[in-house]
């Protein structure tokens, strides 16, 4: 063969390229399509700007021998690796093709996506993988298997240093959902998505338990039972929007901080109406979402982890363009007492917005831990604790606003002063105190009740004057453990000038290679 010439050798390079591009090729896409899913490519252009994906390891290709796989060697290896902008801002993705052997993860695939991992950080970028694979291919033994702990090691060192998201979009089983697991965010789709450990025939041999895949690790069971999950879309392109949305009140990376997006909303609107909406009988039920809408930023409240642990509502939100992290006590669902779920959920989000610079807005209404012979043999014990750990080692800027209760342990642990609150506000009705009136004057007044002519009306006294006297945020002002006290309607511009003057904070921990968290 002698030299070639330069067209021939393009055409040689097109050609291959319109190979790559065709994944598994027309059966295999129809395949992915008729199960209502996209294919890699078709996912990374719907989740980036238009025309701003650049790929990268497009002919990269297995080097196996096992079982015949050297006669089947696709171009990419089944998964699309490269980076984009979101919103104009750089981020890195790969996309597993399932056309091209089931997306399942070999030493080259693996590679793939350590490369865009180490990219992604060196850049400072956040990085979004798109999970639809069989897991570790069968054929590549130990290399799939190695190539998993690579990427779980990358996922761990980028940790807290660079936003990592993970899009379930089809099945994920095995240890390929560490990964996942191991990064700030999962996202799923409902119907499509699949990730569990071992799947319904294993468990089915072992235990006897029959359960469908989608039951044991769908969309649903993972955004409602499991907590594994954060977001559920019920598409594909709901998911990406979803994405984009959440990227936007985050930081390329931990030395960055988050775009100001102003709405023209006015900082100094005041709503009248959350007089009414926290009622002032502490055993009446609100939601919380109502106060929340009415301080943010258009009323926009971006919740992360809608579905699971309800008492306790995380997400983010802005306030004059500023982007903030929220965490708040529901009261609407087990009165917004604090247990189990709630301290995990709450405390892996305060971690989140701590890694990221976001200040933590804390909304307080809770009547304390929640009492219970399953709770605390489940642990709620080192559960709540990693919520005191959580706020004590944040160092953004921390601003607490009180609605109503806030008692006993609890009080302490939503974002207390003495775990570092910047600056705690509470609202005329808040009562701060060891427990609620109710149960404290039966405790302190037990002689006085008992050796009434008219218990009854003695125990009512007694409530009422307890509740004057200690259920109130004065007592807690006059130490100077609340910091103001301020109207309802005055929140969104008192929280606005709180972020601005807490804007510049600089604080240290004592250093230690790292903590101990409860776990
Ligand atoms: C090699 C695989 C594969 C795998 C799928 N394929 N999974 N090839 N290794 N792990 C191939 C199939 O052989 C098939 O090839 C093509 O991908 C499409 O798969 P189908 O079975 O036709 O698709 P579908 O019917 O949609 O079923 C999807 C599936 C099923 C449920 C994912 O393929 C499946 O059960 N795969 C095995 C899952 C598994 O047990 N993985 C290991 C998990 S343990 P052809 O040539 O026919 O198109 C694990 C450990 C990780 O991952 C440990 C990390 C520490």
């Amino acid at each position: 063969m002698g030299i070639r010439s330069i067209e021939e050798l393009c055409e040689e390079l097109n050609a291959k390229r319109a190979s790559a591009s065709l994944g598994g090729g027309k059966e295999a896409v129809a395949k992915q399509k008729q199960k209502g899913k996209g294919t890699a490519r078709e996912r990374i252009s719907q989740l980036l700007d238009p025309e701003s994906f650049v790929e990268i390891d497009e002919f990269v290709t297995h080097r196996c021998t096992n079982f015949g796989l050297e006669k089947t060697k696709p171009l990419g290896d089944g998964v699309v690796t490269g980076w984009g902008t979101i919103d104009g801002r750089k981020v890195f993705v790969f996309s597993q093709d399932f056309t091209v052997l089931g997306g399942s993860l070999g030493e080259k695939h693996a590679d793939k996506i350590c490369k865009v991992l180490d990219m992604a950080m060196e850049m400072g970028c956040p990085v979004i993988g798109i999970n639809d694979s069989g897991g570790a291919r069968i054929q590549e033994a130990v290399d799939s298997l190695n190539g998993y702990g690579e990427i779980f090691f990358r996922n761990t060192l980028a940790s807290g240093v660079i936003p990592q998201i993970s899009v379930i979009m089809g099945p994920t089983a095995g240890g390929a959902v560490y990964s996942p697991a191991l990064t700030d965010f999962v996202f799923m789709v409902e119907g499509t998505s699949v990730m569990h450990i071992t799947g319904p025939a294993v468990i089915k041999a072992v235990t006897g338990e029959e359960v469908t895949s989608e039951e044991l690790g769908g969309a649903k069971t993972h955004n409602t039972k499991s907590g594994n999950a954060h977001f559920s879309a019920k598409s594909e392109e709901e998911c990406f929007h979803q994405i984009r949305k959440v990227l936007s009140y985050l930081p390329s990376n931990n030395l960055d901080s988050v775009p100001l997006e102003e709405t023209g909303d006015s900082v100094e609107r005041g709503d009248l109406e959350l007089r009414e909406i926290v009622p002032t009988n502490p055993n009446k039920s609100y939601d919380v979402h109502d106060v929340l809408t009415r301080i943010l930023d258009d009323g926009v409240f971006t919740e992360v982890q809608p579905g699971w642990a309800q008492n306790i509502l995380t997400g983010y939100g802005r306030v004059g363009g500023r982007a903030i992290g929220i965490i708040a006590n529901q009261a609407k669902v087990m009165a917004g007492c604090l247990d189990i779920d709630a301290s995990d959920k709450a405390s892996r989000f305060i971690r989140h917005c701590d890694a990221f610079n976001l200040p933590i807005v804390t909304f307080v209404d809770v009547p304390g831990y929640l009492p219970g012979v399953t709770q605390e043999h489940n642990g709620i014990i080192r559960q709540g604790a990693k919520l005191l750990y959580a706020y004590s080692e944040a160092t953004v800027p921390l601003i607490t606003i009180i609605l109503r209760k806030a008692y006993g342990g609890a009080y302490l642990a939503m974002s207390g002063k003495a775990l570092g609150a910047d600056l705690v506000f509470a609202w005329p009705q808040s009562e701060i105190a060891v427990m609620g009136a109710e149960g404290a004057a039966n405790i302190v007044f037990k002689k006085e009740i008992d050796a009434a002519d008219d218990p009854g009306a003695t125990r009512m006294e007694k409530i009422d004057e307890y509740r004057r006297a200690f259920a109130t945020p004065y007592v807690a002002a006059e130490r100077g453990l609340v910091d103001r006290v301020i109207l309802p309607e005055e929140t969104r511009k008192e929280l606005w000038l709180a972020l601005c003057g807490m804007d510049s904070k600089r604080v240290g921990r004592p250093s230690k290679k790292h903590g101990v968290i409860p776990h």
